[in-house]
Formats: C-alpha cells, structure tokens, sequence
C-alpha cells in the first residue's frame, strides 16, 4: 500500500468504527452531538437597589440553621449557617418598591475577620422585562468592610451566561439587621439565546 492508499484505509476504519459506536448507542438519547457554537454578542446590564437583612425582627428575613460545635465560642462565629430571602428594593426605604428577592445561603467563613460565603440567587421580580430572571452570586463577603466586591457567576432568563460583579456597600447597620446598597454590573448573552427562550425581550 503507498501512503495515500494507507490513509484512505485508515479513514474508512474510523468511519466504520464510528458509525459501529452509534450503531451500539442507538437507544441512547440523553445527549446531542456537540457542534461549533457563535454566542453572538454580550449585553451588560446595570442594576442598582438595596437588600434589607432583619434577622432580629418578628418576621426574620435570614435565620440560622446550622452551626458546628464551638461556632459559639468563636469570636466571628466560625462555623454558623444561615438561610435568607432578603427583600430587594429600589430605595434605602423598606417600603420602596420591591424589585426581587435575595434567596441563599450564607456561612461564617473565617477565623480571624468577620465575613461570610454566599450563595445567593438574586430572583427580580419589579418590572416585566426582569420578572422571573435570576442572577446568581457565589463570593466571599468581608462584612465589615465598608466597600465589598462580589462575584457573579451565572444567571436565567434575561441574564442568561451571566457574569460580571456587583459593588456592594453597608447603608445602614442596626446591630444584626443591615440595609446594603447593590450596584451590579451584568455582562450577558441574552440575544444568542432568543430561539430557545421562552422569555421575549
Ligand atoms: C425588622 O424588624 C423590626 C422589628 O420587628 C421591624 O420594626 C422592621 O420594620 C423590620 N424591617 C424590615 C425591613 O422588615
Ligand atoms: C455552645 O454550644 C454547645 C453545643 O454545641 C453547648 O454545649 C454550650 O453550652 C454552648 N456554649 C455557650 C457559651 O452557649
Ligand atoms: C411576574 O410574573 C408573575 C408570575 O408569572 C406575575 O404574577 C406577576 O404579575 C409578574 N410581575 C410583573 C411586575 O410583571
């Protein structure tokens, strides 16, 4: 065999042994070929709004639900969990308007400084574009620094592959209850997503 014949034999045994493997998973349905894909271009969106935290109130909007042995002899409460569904508003004013919900959880997660990790799904919920559309937030969360930065991770709906961080800082500080401000900057894709939404824009 010369060298073109050998690579001509060659292919025609891949495409065989190819065409051999789906042949065995042709009850297989759970998966599609993965193929080239354009994301189109991104958007950024900016959102701006408070998060009340009342976690000594009669209605708390944020209790605890775990803690480790000791997590109540450590200065910064190492070791305590706790579940949120913080209100969103467009004013510092409780009662402005709500615009969504911080739904998650956060831990006590250092020693030495008081700060937490989050995990929070932020659900909008004020106006018909956003309504339904999360962005979700996973970041370290130095409480008593004035200023924080957090990480978004992803999103749903409008803000579909979202990314981006959100700048957040203490308005007010009640003892345990806090009013912090969101400045979020969004970059996502929603428009290479419009055939397969079921969210029109
Ligand atoms: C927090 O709880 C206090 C005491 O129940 C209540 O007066 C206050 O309105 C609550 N704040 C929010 C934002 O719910
Ligand atoms: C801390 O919690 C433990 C149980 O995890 C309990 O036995 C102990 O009395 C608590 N200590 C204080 C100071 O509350
Ligand atoms: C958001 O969606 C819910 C459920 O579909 C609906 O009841 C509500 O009126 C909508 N709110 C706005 C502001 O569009």
């Amino acid at each position: 065999m010369g060298a073109m014949e050998r690579f001509s034999f060659l292919l025609v045994v891949m495409v065989l042994s190819i065409t051999q493997s789906h042949a065995d998973d042709q009850n297989v349905d759970w998966w599609s070929e993965t193929v080239p894909y354009e994301m189109g271009m991104q958007k950024m969106t900016k959102l701006h709004f408070y998060l009340h935290e009342n976690i000594t109130g009669d209605y708390p909007t944020a209790v605890k639900i775990a803690e480790a042995p000791g997590a109540n002899i450590s200065a910064t409460g190492f070791g305590e969990l706790y579940m949120m569904d913080n209100p969103l508003t467009e004013g510092p004013d409780p009662n402005s308007r709500l615009v969504g919900r911080a739904q998650g959880l956060y831990g006590s997660s250092e020693m030495n400084e008081l700060s937490l990790i989050m995990g929070v799904s932020l659900v909008f919920t004020g106006n018909n574009k956003f309504n339904g559309s999360t962005i979700n937030v996973f970041t370290g969360n130095p409480i008593t620094h004035k200023e924080r930065e957090f990480a978004i991770v992803g999103g749903t709906g409008y803000f579909r592959h979202a990314h981006g961080f959100i700048s957040a800082k203490t308005y007010r500080r009640r003892g345990k209850n806090a009013i912090v401000e969101y400045d979020c900057t969004i970059v996502h894709y929603y428009s290479a997503f419009n055939n397969i939404s079921v969210i029109k824009v």
